[in-house]
């Protein structure tokens, strides 16, 4: 049975879990252990080559139970199942969200409006490859017959955090002949440092945008194309040889001049924070080679069939999910800290960052009614060690709870003396000592002061996920970033949220294209903002100015 149209609140696993938080509330990690000498092996998941370690959760089966029997009754198997039909679950913009689509093998079928769209996918996926082989062989030349060694991707949001993510992640497995970089910002600071040391006539822009509206990206690729004809003798027929475009939007791809030859399609279902393995991934393929990120697909496919078919409590994706939300709705934590222990997952916070909050940041239910609890926690989070030396204090001694996630992989991709001995070391150390931390009878016992006890005191108690892979390669990459993806829908669909709208980003594109006139025009404005805008927007033209 699902409970569609009953409030979160209301559900009666919920009301269990509530009753369930009030017997262990009090119940520390050291006692869950002591009690249960076998909960580091058992409340373990081996799964699509991904082994999740929850047990330094503050939960118990009964906790897993119940939490599991909350999925059942918001109604998750339909909604997984919906999704895969390619139903259009995102309801506030009417939308399928089809990104399971996007790594279907060929040969399979997944519907959209009675058509199958696996086939339209792999042909985008081969004209990509095509397209990459040719630049990284030196065969597709610039203007002036020179091979393409820099690769710039314009974009913003969804379609620059996973391309920059993917490629910083599998920089091992790139192409070191060609340079990538990315530019986001408006601020001109971006694009200026990524073009200052490059040769027009060695670069390619790639123009990825699904709207190709967007504010920010479309300065950005003016400004770059001016930078490019200014470089290339300002011959308009240049643009071909140095713009590509990834878009939905083949009109505005014709009307900013790139040849829409040589336009990589995106579909209407794929949601912009879902989209790094669509062609907006270009970029990633251009580094790494359509082998690798056939790759990267073949690991999102695997987690997205584990996801699909796998039973609930042994389902990663769900598990996940469900302790997310245990940790924030019951155990009361706001934020979520991530934690890679290897360098090239340094840019992956930030792209969690998009997925989870632009996702599940809404206070309202799909039928617009108020949410009774909290959404999304903060996701944040830097790669390991480095924290360690920084933020980690808070995370042992201060007064939040932070759950952290701490990813890690058995086998360096460079291995180097003992250091990877040591960064693992120093990952299962960080998520111990925030379990079980440091009693003040044992920091006495080590012959400390009474009056440092307190100060070198861990209370412990912190809950941690450890996800173990064995190395980081393409395929894992994709697994992690479907894990993660499904986390984020299964919370979403307890919440009964619409994870896949971000009316709270449109508004900020509205409120600046109101005041871009305000700072640009001759005349004074007359202002009918706040007194508080006015005076900022009087203050810098009067600045400008002089
Ligand atoms: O930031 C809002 C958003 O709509 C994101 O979801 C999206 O990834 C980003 O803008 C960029 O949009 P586009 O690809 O259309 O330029």
């Amino acid at each position: 049975m699902t409970n569609e149209f009953q409030p979160l609140i209301d559900r009666a696993a919920w009301k269990n879990l509530e009753a369930h938080f009030r017997e262990i509330r009090d119940r520390h990690l050291r006692t869950l252990f002591a009690d249960d000498p076998a909960r580091g092996e058992r409340m373990t998941l081996d799964a699509a080559g991904i082994f999740l370690d929850y047990s330094k959760n503050r939960a118990t089966g009964k906790t897993i139970e119940l939490l599991r029997q909350l999925a059942e009754e918001s109604g998750l198997r339909a909604a997984i199942d919906a999704m895969f039909r390619g139903e259009k679950i995102n309801r506030t913009e009417n939308r399928a969200v089809l990104h399971v689509a996007l790594r279907a093998p060929r040969g399979t079928t997944i519907t959209f409006d009675g058509e199958n769209v696996v086939p339209q996918v792999h042909a985008v996926l081969d004209k990509m490859a095509e397209f990459s082989l040719r630049v990284r062989s030196g065969d597709w030349k610039g203007h002036t017959g020179r091979r393409i060694r820099n690769v710039i991707n314009i974009g913003i949001g969804g379609s620059d955090l996973g391309p920059v993510m993917a490629y910083e992640a599998l920089r091992f497995y790139s192409d070191r002949n060609l340079n990538f970089r990315f530019v986001s910002n408006v601020d001109g600071t971006d694009l200026a440092e990524a073009t200052r040391d490059l040769d027009p006539a060695e670069t390619l822009f790639i123009v990825s945008s699904k709207t190709f509206t967007t504010l920010e990206t479309m300065t950005n690729a003016e400004s770059a194309r001016e930078w490019s004809l200014k470089g290339l003798g300002g011959e308009a027929r240049a643009v071909a040889r140095h713009f590509v475009a990834v878009s939905t939007n083949a009109a505005k791809v014709a009307e900013f001049g790139i040849d829409t030859a040589n336009m990589f399609g995106v579909w209407d279902w794929v949601g912009g924070r879902y989209s790094m393995d669509s062609a907006i991934g270009l970029s990633t393929m251009l580094a790494t080679g359509p082998e690798n990120f056939r790759s990267l697909l073949n690991g999102f496919h695997q987690m997205d069939e584990h996801f699909r078919t796998a039973p609930f409590e042994r389902n990663l994706p769900v598990l996940m999910g469900l302790l997310a939300i245990w940790n924030n709705n019951f155990l009361g934590a706001q934020t979520v800290a991530v934690l890679p222990y290897d360098q090239y997952l340094k840019r992956f916070p930030a792209y969690l960052q998009q997925l989870t909050m632009e996702s599940n940041g809404k206070h309202v239910t799909v039928d617009g009614i108020n949410v009774a609890c909290d959404t999304s926690p903060v996701y944040w989070g830097e790669p390991g060690t480095n924290g360690q030396h920084s933020f980690y204090q808070l995370i042992h001694q201060g007064t939040r709870l932070i759950p952290c996630d701490f990813i890690a992989f058995v086998r360096s991709l460079n291995p180097l003396g003992r250091h990877h001995d040591l960064l693992m070391a120093n990952v299962f150390a960080q998520a111990e000592a925030l379990a079980f931390g440091k009693t003040p009878e044992q920091v006495k016992a080590e012959g400390t002061a009474d009056w440092l006890v307190p100060h070198r005191a861990f209370e412990g108690n912190r809950p941690s996920n450890t996800i173990l892979a064995e190395r980081l390669t393409p395929e894992t990459l994709g697994k992690l970033i479907a894990l993660y993806e499904h986390s984020v829908f299964v919370q979403g669909v307890i919440w009964n949220i619409d994870s896949f709208d971000q009316w709270g980003v449109e508004l900020g594109k509205v409120l600046a294209q109101r005041i871009v006139p305000e700072l640009e025009g001759p005349k004074e404005p007359s202002l009918q903002h706040d007194s508080s805008t006015n005076s900022l927007i009087l203050r810098y033209r009067k600045l400008k100015s002089t």
